[in-house]
C-alpha cells in the first residue's frame, strides 16, 4: 500500500464493475490517474464523479476496435500520456460445449475476450512508446489452464490471452514495455449471473452469495474478491515488477493447486478407493504402523 503508481496514467477496460472497478480504486489509491473504459455509462459517470480529476470515464465497447483506439487516445490527451494498460473487460461469452457451439457465438466471444486484448495492446503502443515504456496487464482466467472451469469458447480465448501476453512481451521488450497476465480463480463478481442471463441486480446478489458460500471451493477457505486481483495487477503494473515480463500470476486461493483431496482431509480419495483401500483397511494399516513405531521406541 502507498504510492506505488504515483504520476502514472492508466487505462482500464471493464472499469465499472468487479475486478476492473477494484483495480481502478486501487490504482487511484496508489497515486495513478485512470481512464475508465466501459459500456455502463451511468456507473461510469458515478465513478468519474467519485474520483473527480483522477478518473475519467469513456464509453468504450471493446468489441469495437475503433472505440478502443479512441479511448486510449483520450487517456493520453486527458492526462498527458499513458503508462499502464489493463485489458480486462469481459463476460461469459458463448455458453456450452462443442455440441452447442455456433460460429456466430464463437466469433463474438473471441472478439470480446481476445481481439479486444490485441487491439488494446496494438493501439496503446504509440502512446507507451512516447513515454519510453510501460506496462500492460491482461486478464486471463484459470479456465486457460485446465478444462472444467468455463465454457469452451471462453476458456480458449483466455488461453490465447496468456499466449498473446507472452509473445507480445518478447516483441515489445525492445520498447521497454512489459506485458503480463493475471489469472483469477473464482472471484465474487456479477459476471456469473450475467453469464446465465440475469440482470445486474440479480447478478450482484449472486456475487454476494458466492462470497458467503464460496469458501469451501478452494484451499484458501474463503471466496476470492475483486480486491485480491487488483493487488496483483498493481504489482504487475508497478515499477516493483520491473524485471517481470511475459509471465502470468495465478490468484486463485489455491483452486488449481491440486485435486480437492490434496488440501481437504475430508474429501473422497478416489484412487485409494479404486485400489480397494477402504477407510477400514487404512485405519488397520495406521494402527499396525503405530504399533511398530511403539515397539521400535521400546527397543531404543
Ligand atoms: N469473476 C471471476 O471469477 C473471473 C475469473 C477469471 C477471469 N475473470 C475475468 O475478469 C474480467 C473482469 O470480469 P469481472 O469478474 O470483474 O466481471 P464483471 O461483470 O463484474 O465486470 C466486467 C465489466 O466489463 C464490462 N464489459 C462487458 N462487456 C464489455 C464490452 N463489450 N466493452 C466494454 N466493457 C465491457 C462490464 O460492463 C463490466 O463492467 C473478465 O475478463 C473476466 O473474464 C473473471
Amino acid at each position: 500500500m502507498g504510492q506505488r503508481l504515483q504520476h502514472k496514467i492508466a487505462f482500464v477496460t471493464g472499469a465499472c464493475s468487479g475486478i476492473g472497478l477494484a483495480t481502478t480504486e486501487r490504482f487511484v489509491a496508489e497515486g495513478a490517474c485512470v481512464l475508465a473504459a466501459d459500456i455502463q455509462d451511468d456507473a461510469g459517470a458515478a465513478l468519474q464523479r467519485r474520483f473527480e480529476g483522477r478518473v475519467r470515464y469513456a464509453h468504450c465497447d471493446v468489441t469495437q476496435p475503433a472505440q478502443i483506439e479512441q479511448a486510449l487516445a483520450q487517456a493520453a490527451a486527458q492526462f498527458g500520456g499513458l503508462d499502464i494498460v489493463f485489458n480486462n473487460a469481459g463476460a461469459g461469452g458463448m455458453r456450452g460445449g462443442v455440441e452447442e457451439m455456433t460460429i456466430v457465438g464463437w466469433d463474438a466471444t473471441m472478439n470480446l475476450l481476445l481481439r479486444s486484448v490485441a487491439a488494446g495492446t496494438m493501439y496503446a503502443l504509440p502512446h507507451l512508446k512516447a513515454r519510453g515504456g510501460g506496462a500492460i496487464v491482461n486478464t486471463a482466467s484459470i479456465s486457460a489452464l485446465a478444462a472444467g472451469y468455463a465454457p469452451i469458447a471462453y476458456s480458449t480465448a483466455k488461453a490465447a490471452v496468456l499466449h498473446f501476453s507472452k509473445v507480445a512481451a518478447a516483441d515489445l521488450a525492445k520498447h521497454r514495455i512489459r506485458v503480463n497476465a493475471v489469472v483469477p480463480g473464482l472471484i465474487a463478481t456479477p459476471i456469473f449471473g450475467g453469464g446465465f442471463g440475469f440482470d445486474r441486480e440479480a447478478s450482484q446478489r449472486m456475487a454476494a452469495s458466492l462470497t458467503e458460500r464460496g469458501g469451501a471451493l478452494q484451499a484458501a477457505g474463503r471466496a476470492g474478491q475483486p480486491q485480491d486481483i487488483a493487488e496483483a495487477v498493481v504489482y504487475l503494473a508497478s515499477d516493483a515488477a520491473g524485471f517481470v515480463t511475459g509471465t502470468h500470476l495465478v490468484v486463485d486461493g489455491g483452486m488449481t493447486v491440486g485435486t480437492r483431496a490434496s488440501w481437504d482431509p475430508t474429501a473422497p480419495r478416489p484412487v485409494q478407493e479404486a485400489l480397494g483401500l477402504t477407510p477400514e483397511v487404512l485405519q488397520a494399516m495406521q494402527a499396525r504402523a503405530a504399533q511398530a513405531q511403539a515397539a521400535e521406541a521400546g527397543h531404543g
